[in-house]
């Protein structure tokens, strides 16, 4: 069994940058990208690809039209692989039993239906997708019972982060593929062989690779939620959250990682994979393990809601015709992806208090800033964009800076001064800015956790 030719299904955050660096890697390998989204797969053939990723568009512009094609023709792409990655979207369930918890596998079960149907060979399933655990049983169910042809189903978890996906992938901390055919795992474990280093490669059974996933994003959002629980604690007691870090992170058996207190996580996939192993937990009669991770969102949702409070309280319990600057709208940097940003409950929270809100986003567009708070629909005229620093900050009362962008580090606060309104107030909710230069400026501040 040997990979010669793949077919993406989906052509997301997960696909596109994934796919990308296999071809990269593998010249011998010819990869194509399918999504049902026309708009998309333009653009990924356009100069403006759609993913802002560090790095993403030189790798693709040296596999692109060589050995890597973005195309709508899902079927045509289905019938040449050997290999099919899903790497399709799977939120959390809207609606029907587990609602609001469990992961909804419309997307996946789609695309097994549609490999069915069009597979014209033996070929390799790969579950990309984040999934419940034993989802490759169902797979497996719907490829047998609705084609001839033999089929191998593996699972190979993403762990990239995204802002920092072309490093993950070139130089990840592992690969990990789960499955039960040898050979099968041995065909997929060579294409990584490529350039990962062998012993980075781990091969376990299916239901423990679908398991690992949902297990390492539940403990790293875990750590987000302690620090950020002990940043409050911090604000409380005059003790400071970077030296408690600093402490903390210095005994190796916890690390210095994913110790950084903020505004609470966000992203498309801590919360979602969270619910869906709590409903899993619930599902098998472990109630206790499901409140325990649950309590992890509970406290994400909470620094939201605390640090949103908290800004409203500062301008004097109200912001009625106050007019607010939000620095930063991504759910944390280089990335333009908004995806359950805490951004969006912070503005929310300050339109709905009558606040006037200007956003400015290196990488979002103002269109996006929008269409992410349409649910709003009566306080869209008090939402408006900026385009620099600057110009979001003139008049304003307040500045909340929501993701750390590398540029927020180095903002001119005397020149955002003669914007702002006289001693206006800073909240940095990232505890990314250049503190003395706030002060020194005459601004008020505030810091998460000091
Ligand atoms: P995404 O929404 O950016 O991309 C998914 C794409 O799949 C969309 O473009 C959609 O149009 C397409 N699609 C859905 N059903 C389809 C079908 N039947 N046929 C063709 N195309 C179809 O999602 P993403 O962020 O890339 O995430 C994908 C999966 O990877 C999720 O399970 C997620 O949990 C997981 N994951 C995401 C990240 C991340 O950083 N975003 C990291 C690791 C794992
Ligand atoms: C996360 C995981 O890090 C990836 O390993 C995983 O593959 C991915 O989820 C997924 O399954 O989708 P991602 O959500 O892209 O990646 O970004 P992270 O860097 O993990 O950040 C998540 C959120 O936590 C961000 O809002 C970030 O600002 C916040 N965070 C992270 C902190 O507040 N403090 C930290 O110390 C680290």
């Amino acid at each position: 069994m040997k990979i010669q030719n793949i077919t993406c299904i989906g052509a997301g955050y997960v696909g596109g940058p994934t796919m990308s660096v296999i071809a990269d890697r593998c010249p011998h390998i010819r990869v194509t990208v399918v999504d049902m989204n026309a708009e998309r797969i333009a653009a990924w053939n356009s100069d403006h690809i759609p993913i802002f990723e560090p790095g993403l568009d030189a790798v693709v512009k040296r596999a692109r039209g060589e050995n890597l094609f973005f195309s709508t023709d899902i079927d045509a792409a289905i019938k040449s692989a050997d290999c099919i990655f899903m790497s399709v979207n799977t939120p959390t369930k809207t609606e029907g039993e587990g609602a609001g918890r469990a992961a909804d596998l419309k997307y996946i079960i789609a695309c097994a239906e549609q490999i069915a149907r069009s597979a014209q060979d033996h070929t390799i399933v790969v579950e990309k997708s984040t999934l419940p655990v034993r989802t490759a049983e169902k797979i497996k169910e719907i490829l047998a019972k609705n084609s001839k042809q033999s089929f191998d189903v593996l699972s190979n978890p993403e762990f990239l982060a995204e802002g920092t996906a072309i490093k993950d992938l070139e130089n990840p901390d592992r690969v990990l593929i789960g499955g039960e055919n040898p050979e099968a795992i041995a065909a997929l474990f060579e294409v990584y062989a490529q350039w990962v280093a062998k012993e980075k490669i781990i091969t376990t059974n299916v239901w423990s690779a679908e398991m690992a996933k949902l297990a390492a994003n539940a403990m790293l959002a875990q750590r987000v939620s302690s620090i950020n629980s002990l940043s409050a604690f911090c604000e409380a007691t005059e003790a400071d959250i970077d030296e408690v870090a600093k402490v903390l992170g210095s005994d190796s058996r916890i690390g210095s990682k994913f110790l950084k207190a903020g505004i609470g996580f966000g992203g498309s996939c801590f919360k979602k994979d969270i619910l869906n192993l709590v409903y899993l937990c619930e599902h098998h009669g472990l109630p206790e393990v499901a409140a325990y991770w649950e309590q992890v969102l509970v406290m994400n949702d909470w620094q939201k809601k605390r640090i949103a409070q908290l800004v409203i309280k500062k301008l004097g319990g109200q912001v009625k015709g106050k007019k607010i600057a939000v620095l930063g709208f991504a759910f944390k940097k280089d990335t333009n992806d908004t995806r359950e940003a805490p951004a969006i409950l912070v503005c929310e929270t300050l339109l709905q208090a009558g606040a006037e809100v200007v956003v400015f986003d290196p990488k979002v567009s103002a269109q996006k800033v929008q269409a992410d708070l349409s649910y709003l629909s009566t306080h869209q005229s008090h939402l408006k964009s900026a385009n620099t620093v600057n110009d979001a900050c003139v008049g304003v009362d307040a500045v909340i800076v929501l993701t750390e962008w590398d540029q927020f580090k180095m903002i001119d606060w005397a020149s955002v001064a003669t914007q702002t309104k006289k001693s206006a107030w800073i909240f940095d909710a990232r505890n990314c800015t250049n503190h003395a230069a706030i002060r020194a400026a005459g601004l008020n501040l505030w810091v998460v956790g000091k």
